[in-house]
């Protein structure tokens, strides 16, 4: 790993002697990668589908042979996978069975502010708390995790992590791959010690975080028939990129963080940061059975694919997915800058680090924004991304440029490269209180305060 995945947590970090990744030897490919199991209602009404879900340790197994202590959601490393239908509201009741505060932030998600999972909103150790969603916006690869005030970086590094699917109305008819053939892919960064256990510190140089996790196994390998699949991939690590290609072969990217693109775009290597998702389609019908393809990333092999059967389909993604809402005309613009504070100690928003009791925007509902977003942090070469909670926003232009390949849909999370400049716009629609926005590499925003809220009023 370069220096461009090197990260300054504030100047302690250089007095810091740092552990290196001495997880168990396994060589690559060697493990299967599991799909995580769905989540069965536990009642349905006619209106909505209730759901319990604990949130507890468990010993997990990531590494064969080796039992790892993990936080989970209902006791696996990757919780279960929520189906959820667009129209169709959802609650689950979370029971807190860990020995300290947790939440859970339903990432992606158009939900009221009582169920958004802000920092100080938690569910006390013992506790419970049903948390509400509409599902009032279109399909989309969500994900749910912690996002408790200064725990959130540790609780989801050990594993407080999963996938909520929303199936859009608009899907049926695009003939995408589905059922098994449409797969949930987690990819993150662990690190661990020689017995298998979770090693976490927040001035971790993410350099030491070198186990690739896929669906919380280390390196694995899928077994896949020849035709297409939906791979919905995202980026759950608490820090660090994944630059990922198959060695040349097409990856047609269908959907990104708020769902379906306007129109596929055809993409060699799919850039995700920490938080973002990006949705493919990859044809194996032309792969002897019997062969793999490798999911590589710029720092190693992550994941095989090995296909071991014949399969058949009808044919690829239509040329139109899901136009674009047209875009209103913005009525506010709005500064967003990013930057290691001077003291090194914290990150800052606008020169300040989070404090929940500051409210640092006040946004009339419905009142369509642009926001332009700088990474100040040329000088140390400080990667940032960017997160808005409860809307997503298109991005307009990187520093007047067009935005990048795949960029074209909605989003809610946005990679700003150090010295450079992103706009975004959005409508903040519908829902009133308190929502955070911050850097979701995760060390940035909790422990080191990188995030901000907005109150959205009448
Ligand atoms: Cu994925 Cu505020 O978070
Ligand atoms: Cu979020
Ligand atoms: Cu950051």
């Amino acid at each position: 790993r370069n220096a461009t995945s090197h990260h300054h947590h504030g100047g302690k970090v250089t007095t810091r002697s740092v552990a290196a990744n001495a997880a168990p030897p396994l060589d690559p490919f060697s493990v299967p990668m599991p799909v995580p199991q769905v989540l069965r209602p536990s009642y349905r009404t006619s209106k909505l589908d209730q759901y319990v879900l604990d949130i507890q340790p468990a010993n997990v197994e990531i590494f064969p042979g080796f039992k790892t202590a993990a936080l989970t959601y209902g006791g696996t490393f990757v919780g279960p996978t929520i189906l959820a239908t667009e129209g169709r509201a959802i609650q689950i009741k979370y029971r807190n069975r860990l020995k300290e505060d947790a939440n859970v932030h339903l990432h992606g998600g158009h939900n009221p502010a009582s169920s958004d999972g802000h920092p100080m909103d938690v569910i006390p150790a013992g506790g419970s708390k049903v948390y509400t969603y509409p599902n009032r916006q279109p399909g989309a690869t969500l994900w749910y995790h912690d996002h408790v005030h200064h725990l959130e970086a540790e609780h989801v590094f050990r594993g407080l992590h999963g996938f909520y699917l929303l199936k859009g109305y608009d899907e049926a008819r695009l003939n995408l791959p589905s059922g098994e053939y449409d797969v949930p892919i987690m990819l993150r960064y662990g690190k661990f010690d020689e017995d298998g256990q979770i090693l976490f510190s927040p001035y971790d140089d993410v350099s030491t975080r070198t186990t690739f996790l896929v669906n919380g196994r280390p390196q694995p390998y899928f077994k896949v028939a020849a035709r297409r699949y939906r791979f919905r991939l995202l980026n759950a690590s608490n820090h660090g990129d994944f630059k990922v290609n198959l060695g040349g072969r097409e990856m047609v990217q269908i959907a990104s963080d708020g769902g379906l693109l306007p129109a596929p775009v055809s993409r060699k290597e799919v850039l995700i940061t920490p938080g973002e998702r990006a949705e493919v389609v990859v044809d194996f019908s032309d792969v002897p059975v019997g062969s793999s393809v490798v999911l590589e990333s710029e720092w190693g092999p992550v994941m095989r694919f090995d296909v071991d059967r014949r399969g058949f389909d009808t044919g690829g993604p239509p040329a139109v997915l899901r136009p674009n809402p047209t875009l209103p005309k913005p009525t506010v613009e709005r500064e967003i800058r990013m930057q290691l504070s001077d003291d090194q100690q914290v990150f800052w928003i606008n020169g300040k680090p989070f404090d929940p009791d500051r409210v640092d925007v006040r946004i009339k509902r419905g009142t369509t924004e642009v926001w332009r977003i700088y990474n100040d942090d040329s000088d140390w070469g400080i990667d940032h991304n960017f997160h808005l909670h409860m809307v997503r926003f298109r991005v307009l232009d990187r520093d007047g440029a067009p935005p990048w390949p795949g960029e074209s849909g909605l989003k809610d999370t946005v990679s700003v490269p150090p010295g450079t400049s992103v706009r975004v716009q959005a409508t903040f629609g519908e829902h009133l209180g308190r929502f955070v926005y911050h850097c979701h590499m995760m060390e940035h925003s909790g422990p080191f305060q990188m995030m901000a809220q907005m109150e959205i009023v009448q």
